[in-house]
């Protein structure tokens, strides 16, 4: 009989957790303003917020923390980043940053102004807030099939080269670059293949514009190039990961995904004026150039992260679990974005409460249900996080209202996937009689979903 598959690693180090009960929660989340951010992590049994800066590092990561060189400027640590940086992805140039958005305040700060056009598949929310603050426009390119939930196709992350090419003909002249997020996060952790990557570059190659990745999961989207894209296979995550960044000019990092570490980011690039216009922003909001907002121990921890977070073994230990979770919900006929993300399911409220109206935010309903339902706390991917137009102030209904479930690295068993699956169930089970949901009573102008206040309606 052949051996099931089993993680790559054994757990040194626990942290306790425990169930509340359904009184509690109902209590807790009226006083969080029915916003899951807003909830103490004490009052969540199974937090599936967010992937990042929730892993656990191992125990060379923390061996790596006790040799950290706190040294202002020129710190060992700093170097150790560094040379793993260029071995991975071969940017010679890099700044620190204390995470994935920093690198992109600093970065942007030099390149994108008013009136500025960045062309991307599904920008992430920071990034399009970072965009949209500078009165610039982030053009969504992402291939149409993207939003069809239900269809599966191996690279659903895909740029859509006709969109790319319409774009940058159309606003010839106010283009810095193109943005292409590994793996795409938004349409639901979906990778974008080699041969995208490739076509990416040609036809900005035809139009004289740069290339950036977003690269918080670049390592899962090597995965998943090496396990499902024609002749990767016998190659190394390493080697793929070399070739996805050998078709960019310079990448943003939120290290606190592929890499592991709790806090972290960085911008590269072997571009040497970009480099040079963006260092005085670095040291303007992060810090020296050697240390970028990081203490000397993470840039360590950092360094060894970024390398076994990129070997095949701990990725297939990490994406197994989530595809795991998938199988599950399978079971239970429960509609999410297929096939499973590298880092999340993300659930298809659409389809589960046909019920709510959209304005009343389906996506926020079904996290409020099932943070209610077993205290597990998931994120809206709908309306809310859609944000309003910047120009008209309505509200962006998007094509997709999704809960997130972001599985943090190595920290949750399959035991708490089923207890997700099941708490799942019973929602969908009921799914007919739930028929409202939330109003806005308080919002921010941007970024409103971290710190907006909703009531029942
Ligand atoms: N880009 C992508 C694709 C991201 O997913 C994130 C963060 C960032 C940039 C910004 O990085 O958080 O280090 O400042 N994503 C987190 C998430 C917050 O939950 O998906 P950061």
């Amino acid at each position: 009989m052949e051996l099931p598959f089993a993680e790559s690693y054994r757990i040194k180090m626990v942290e306790h957790i425990r169930r509340s009960t359904r009184e509690e929660r109902e209590q807790w989340i009226k006083e969080a303003k029915y916003n899951l951010f807003k909830l103490p992590s004490s009052q969540v049994y199974i937090d599936l917020l967010t992937d990042s800066g929730t892993g656990a590092m191992s125990d060379k990561q923390w061996a790596a923390i006790m040799l950290g060189d706190e040294s202002y400027a020129g710190a060992s640590s700093f170097f150790n980043m560094k040379n793993m940086i260029e071995k991975i992805t071969g940017f010679q140039y890099v700044l620190p940053t204390h995470q994935g958005r920093a690198a992109e305040n600093v970065f942007f700060s030099a390149t994108v102004k008013e009136g500025s056009v960045i062309p991307g598949n599904s920008h992430f929310d920071t990034t399009k807030g970072h965009i949209e603050y500078r009165k610039a426009i982030a053009l969504d390119c992402t291939i149409d099939e993207a939003s069809n939930t239900q269809l599966e196709i191996p690279f659903k992350g895909n740029v859509d080269p006709a969109k790319l090419e319409k774009a940058l003909a159309e606003h010839k002249g106010n283009v810095p670059f193109v943005i292409v997020t590994v793996t795409n996060n938004t349409a639901g952790g979906q990778p974008v293949s080699m041969q995208n990557l490739r076509e990416v570059r040609e036809i900005c190659n035809k139009h004289g514009i740069p290339v950036i990745l977003d690269s918080a999961r670049f390592a899962e989207n090597a995965y998943f190039i090496k396990t499902r894209e024609k002749g990767y296979e016998d190659k190394t995550i390493k080697e793929i990961a070399r070739e996805m960044f050998s078709y960019a000019d310079g990448m943003t990092m939120s290290s606190k995904k592929d890499a592991i570490v709790n806090m972290g980011g960085f911008f590269a690039t072997n571009k040497k004026e970009w480099y040079d216009a963006a260092t005085m922003f670095c040291v303007m909001y992060e810090g020296y150039l050697t240390y970028g907002g990081m203490a000397g121990r993470d840039m360590n921890a950092l360094a060894q992260g970024l390398d076994e977070g990129t070997e095949f073994s701990v990725l297939e230990s990490r994406i197994k679990q989530v595809q795991y979770l998938g199988q599950r919900l399978d079971e239970y006929g429960i509609p999410y974005q297929r096939p499973a993300g590298g880092h999340a399911i993300f659930v298809d409220a659409k389809k589960i409460l046909p019920n709510v109206p959209k304005e009343q935010f389906k996506a926020q309903t079904l996290g409020i249900e099932l943070y209610l339902e077993a205290g597990i706390r998931g994120v809206e991917i709908g309306a809310l996080l859609a944000d309003r137009d910047p120009v008209t102030r309505e509200n962006r209904y998007p094509e997709l209202e999704l809960l997130r479930l972001a599985i943090p690295r190595r920290t949750y068993t399959n035991n708490h996937m089923d207890v997700i699956a099941v708490a799942l169930k019973n929602i969908y089970d009921r799914r007919e009689s739930i028929v409202s949901g939330y109003r806005i009573v308080k919002e921010l102008p941007i970024m409103r979903h971290f710190t907006i206040e909703l009531e029942k309606c």
